[in-house]
């Protein structure tokens, strides 16, 4: 097959792991920079113009969208839907996970597990906010932030109110949330892929730390999870409309809340913690579901 693969850069480990195990499978695969590409949005004939020239006709392709890539890095692949080329994950479907308030509203309407959560961005009161998610501990979190920035613990409802405030100058969207302090400072992934959890691996705050994150030196490891979580995982993949998710998980005693959907995960923290060849199965997955009008949204939304 002719696989294209959608990412800035294809030094990338996780571009680089699907690049070798594509061509380790015979495929022919070229990395494409989104805001590289042009586009013609005509009726008959839609294309993809790169570099001087239209692209080859694919049989598939890798959406890699980086999170300050999303609004054109959707609409490249909107385009490849009309084209009738396979996507991996449909453009609606990233949109839909990145997201954040959107996500986590339909996660909510179909009764996922969710840490109770409150979103504003010029509340007029605050109290009443802090009210909304049961008081400290709490978290507040900007939408936009990512790899722990911008989410901050507060201990005290007083903390909170400064925060908030703090935000509100901001001209910013922002998430309110309880504190799931049974996590321990720990979260899941579960790494989804065609309706099954591949691999896990949990993520452990470095001592003093709530944030998980490995950028903000936490670690990861194999993990077991339980038939809950795993059947948690699928769902929230699946309400996404995502063929290939990272799905965050709180570990609670009345099991697993969802914190986080992500449709471009990365494959180094999880090859590394599980042992198990992802980007193989990515392509595994490709090979059985990419015929031609497999696509369904035909670039829809
Ligand atoms: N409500 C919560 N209760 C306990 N721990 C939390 C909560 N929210 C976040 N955390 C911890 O903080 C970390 C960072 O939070 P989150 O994943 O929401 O932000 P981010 O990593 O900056 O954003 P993104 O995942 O979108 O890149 C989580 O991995 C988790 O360990
Ligand atoms: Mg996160």
């Amino acid at each position: 097959m002719k696989i294209a693969i959608l990412s800035r850069n294809r030094k990338l480990y996780s571009t680089r792991r699907l690049i070798e195990a594509a061509e380790a499978r015979g495929h022919e695969v070229q990395t494409i920079d989104v805001l590289r590409c042009y586009m013609n949005i005509a009726p008959h004939d839609p294309q993809v113009h790169y570099r001087g020239r239209q692209l080859p006709a694919f049989d598939a392709v890798i959406p890699r969208i980086g999170a300050s890539v999303t609004f054109y890095g959707t609409a490249v692949v909107r385009q490849f839907e009309m084209m009738g080329v396979y996507c991996l994950n449909e453009s609606v479907a990233i949109t839909r996970a990145r997201d954040k308030l959107r996500a986590l509203q339909l996660l909510a309407r179909k009764g996922v597990g969710l840490p109770v959560t409150g979103f504003a961005h010029s509340p007029d009161d605050t109290q009443d906010l802090i009210g909304l998610v049961g008081g400290a501990p709490m978290v507040v979190k900007l939408t936009e932030g990512t790899q722990g920035v911008g989410v901050v613990l507060c201990e005290t409802d007083k903390a909170a109110e400064s925060v908030i405030e703090a935000f509100r100058n901001l001209d910013a969207y922002f998430l309110v949330q309880q504190f799931i302090e049974e996590a321990q400072g720990a979260d899941i992934r579960c790494f989804v892929i065609g309706g099954k959890v591949v691999a896990a691996m949990k993520r452990q705050a470095k001592p003093g730390e709530f944030r998980s994150n490995l950028h903000r030196g936490g670690s990861a490891a194999e993990v077991q999870i339980t038939a809950k979580e795993r059947s948690t995982a699928i769902r929230a993949a699946k309400i996404m409309g995502l063929n290939v998710a990272g799905v965050d998980l709180l570990r609670t005693e009345h099991g697993p809340l969802v914190m986080e959907v992500n449709s471009s995960p990365g494959l180094e923290g999880i090859e590394a913690a599980s042992g198990i060849d992802i980007a193989d199965q990515v392509i595994g997955f490709i090979e059985k579901n990419a015929a031609p009008g497999k696509t369904r949204t035909k670039g829809k939304g």
